[in-house]
Order: structure tokens, then sequence, then C-alpha cells
């Protein structure tokens, strides 16, 4: 069985266990900056950075971080070290068999990824969350809980989307920009723009 590590021993993780197939996977323990914090959901918190956890070529990795900045950053350095990452998928998630799915995701709970969807790298599909048909996920993307893209929609990278947010069809929405709970989007998101209402409009605009 291959060993898993979480990085990140938070509130995310305690999803992504929970989704863990242990015929799959031997679960070994977490990476948590929290010096303070030694075990986390009875497992053991192995080391605080990665720097710090030894042998750490043995393991895959996934990074339970919901900010996707900070995702961004650990993926980044996974990558510099070589090191291996790892998709969980919920076994009551819908996966189409005409979708893909990179690296380093988390599917939760009864979300689906219809056919034709892409998603790509370090992206969270959070519970009940739908990709529908052709959309493309671009990587550190988080999709909260009961988010939904309709029908060729592009979320390009970094972007956020607040839980029960929808985005009707053929839509864009911009790299690193941030979709309320609850908003309904139905023009394009600037990138590092965060909308939100129904339906939505822009609240912030930051510089890249
Ligand atoms: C949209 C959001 C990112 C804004 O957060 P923020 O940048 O800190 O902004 P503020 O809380 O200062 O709110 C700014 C304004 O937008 C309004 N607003 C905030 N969130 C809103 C939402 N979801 N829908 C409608 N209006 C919203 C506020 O009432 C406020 O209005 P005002 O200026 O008239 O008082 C945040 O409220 C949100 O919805 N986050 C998503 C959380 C979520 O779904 N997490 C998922 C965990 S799985």
């Amino acid at each position: 069985m291959k060993k898993l590590v979480i990085i990140g021993a938070g509130g995310c993780a305690k999803s992504v266990v929970d989704s863990i197939v242990t015929q799959e996977w031997d679960f070994c323990g977490f990476i948590d900056r929290n010096r303070e914090k030694h075990s986390h959901l009875g497992f053991p918190v192995l080391a605080h950075t990665l720097e710090e956890m030894p042998e750490r070529e043995k393991y895959h990795y996934i990074i339970a971080i919901g900010n996707n900045k900070i995702r961004k950053y650990y993926y980044d350095l996974l990558k510099g070290y070589g090191l291996r990452l790892a998709s969980i998928v919920d076994s009551t998630a819908m996966i189409s068999s005409r979708s893909s799915i990179g690296e380093g995701c988390f599917v939760g709970k009864m979300a689906i990824i219809n056919g034709c969807a892409t998603v790509k790298d370090n992206c969270i599909i959070n519970t009940k969350a739908l990709v529908e048909h052709g959309a493309f996920v671009h990587p550190h993307v988080n999709m909260s809980t009961n988010a939904t893209i309709n029908g060729d929609v592009i979320l390009q990278e970094g972007s956020f989307l607040g839980s029960a947010s929808v985005v009707i069809g053929q839509l864009s929405v911009g790299e690193w920009s941030v979709v309320g709970a609850g908003a309904i989007v139905i023009h394009n998101v600037d990138a590092f723009s965060t909308v939100a209402g129904v339906p939505a409009v822009k609240i912030k605009q930051v510089q890249p």
C-alpha cells in the first residue's frame, strides 16, 4: 500500500481523512506548521515542515488547506523537492470516465465531475460541488461546498468559489478571484476581483 501524508491538520483535513480509501492508502499522519500540535483525529503530526519530515521520499502527499495561495506554496515546494502528490476522491463522488483530474486534488462527498470536464492539479472540489460538462478548472482552484459551475465554464488559476455559488454556463472566472457564498455569477469575473450577490457584482478589486 502507498503511504500517505496530509499537509495541514485543520478543518479541510477532516474531510480528506474521511475520504481516504484504506485499501489503497496507508495513512501515516500530518505535517502541520503549528508546533503545539502533535496529533489530529487520532493520527500523529509527523513534522512541522516538509524539510523536517523524516524519509520524506517514502510518501505521497495531499495538501488539505483551503487557502489557494498557501496550497500553491506547498504544491510548488513538493514539486521542487520532486515529491509525489496524491489525489483523494471520496467513494461517493461521481466522476465521468470522460473527465480528468490532476495530481494533488481532493474531491469530496457527493461531488460530481461530469463528462469532458477537466480539473487540473492541486484543486479542491468540496462536498456536493458540481463541475458540469466541458468545464475547465485550472490549478489551485477551490470550489467550496455545493458550488456549481455549469457547462464549459472556465475557472482560472487560483480562483475561489464560495459555498452554494453558481456560475452559469460558458463564463470565465478570472485568476485568483473570489466568488462569494451564494452568488449567482452571470458575467465573466475579472482576475483578482471579489464578486458577491444575486446577480453577482464586483465588491473588491486588488492588484496582482
Ligand atoms: C464574499 C466574501 C469573500 C467577502 O469577504 P470580505 O472580502 O471579507 O468582505 P466583507 O465581509 O467585508 O463584505 C464586503 C461587503 O460584501 C457583502 N457580502 C459579503 N459576503 C457576501 C455574500 N456572500 N453575498 C452577498 N454579499 C456579501 C457584505 O455584506 C459587505 O457589504 P457592505 O459593504 O454593504 O457592508 C465572503 O463574505 C464570502 O462569501 N466568502 C465565502 C465563504 C465560504 O463560502 N467559505 C467556504 C468554506 S467551505
